[in-house]
């Protein structure tokens, strides 16, 4: 707390857009403390230090707060019934953040991809250039969201009081956005080691927190809000590809 005062005292910002997060999903499910710590108290320590501030804030969240209890898109009212560690600390941070800041503004999104990111579809462009064989669930059902839409909708969104879904159009398989991304980097011709995508069961990979079969965020509200359709993760590959450098 006292180091993110100093930064503010520091910067004085107008606007705080909170990032950071424990993202180590499966990790998380053996060290809970160090999850909550960054996740939950963290997330009520930019709240507190924006609020001293007066700056308006933006924190990042995700459809794990869910636990994919429905079969159809999660609306931002629907109730959080998350079923992992990393859930269940990123749930408490929006609760947390919002008994102290009332008026923060809360985005919650899903699988973010793009260059430079670290988690599997962040990593697909650099496993077609290295592995001849990719092995990818085809069974959790989510919507992918492309990092440069999302940080457009938050730019947008900042100013704007509430929790918030955003997140590319069109529900997906980890192993139907490889197969699709190898598709395009085919076509263009690009230089790649794959030869096949394997559709993979989440029982091959057993070290693993739970994770729900389906968790659809329903981005309705925040396109109201944005006066624009959110776009097709289809459609941003071709972008993706060139921002890889493949
Ligand atoms: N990636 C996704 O698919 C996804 C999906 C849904 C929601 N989200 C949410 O989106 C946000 C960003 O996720 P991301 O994928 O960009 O995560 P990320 O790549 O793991 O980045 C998290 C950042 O938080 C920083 N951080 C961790 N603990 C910290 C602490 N105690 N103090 C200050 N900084 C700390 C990390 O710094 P170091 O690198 O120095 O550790 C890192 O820069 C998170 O809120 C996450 O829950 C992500």
């Amino acid at each position: 707390m006292e180091s993110l005062r100093a930064h503010g005292r520091a910067y004085r910002p107008t606007h705080v857009i909170n990032c950071a997060a424990y993202t180590a999903v499966d990790r998380a499910e053996e060290e809970p403390e160090q999850a909550f710590a960054v996740n939950a108290e963290g997330a009520e320590n930019v709240g507190r230090t924006a609020l001293e501030l007066g700056a308006r804030l933006l924190h990042l969240s995700t459809d794990d707060v869910f636990g994919g209890y429905l079969d159809r898109p999660f609306r931002e009212d629907d109730p959080c019934r998350p079923i992992g560690v990393y859930g269940r600390s990123k749930r408490e941070g929006e609760e947390r953040l919002l008994d102290v800041f009332p008026r923060a503004c809360i985005v919650r999104t899903s699988w973010i991809f793009g260059p430079g990111g670290k988690n599997f579809l962040s990593s697909l462009p650099f496993l077609l250039r290295t592995q001849e064989e990719v092995r990818a669930t085809a069974e959790q059902v989510r919507r992918a969201t492309y990092v440069r839409d999302l940080a457009a909708a938050v730019l947008d969104l900042l100013c704007h009081t509430g929790v918030y879904h955003v997140a590319s159009h069109g529900e997906t398989t980890r192993y139907h956005m490889a197969v699709a991304l190898l598709r395009a980097v085919e076509k263009e011709q690009l230089p790649v080691v794959c030869r096949r995508i394997v559709a993979a069961s989440v029982r091959d990979f057993p070290k693993t927190a739970p994770r729900s079969d389906y968790s659809v965020l329903d981005t309705r509200k925040a396109e109201g809000v944005l006066g624009k359709t959110l776009g097709r993760w289809q459609d941003r590959l071709k972008e993706y590809m060139t921002q890889c450098a493949f």
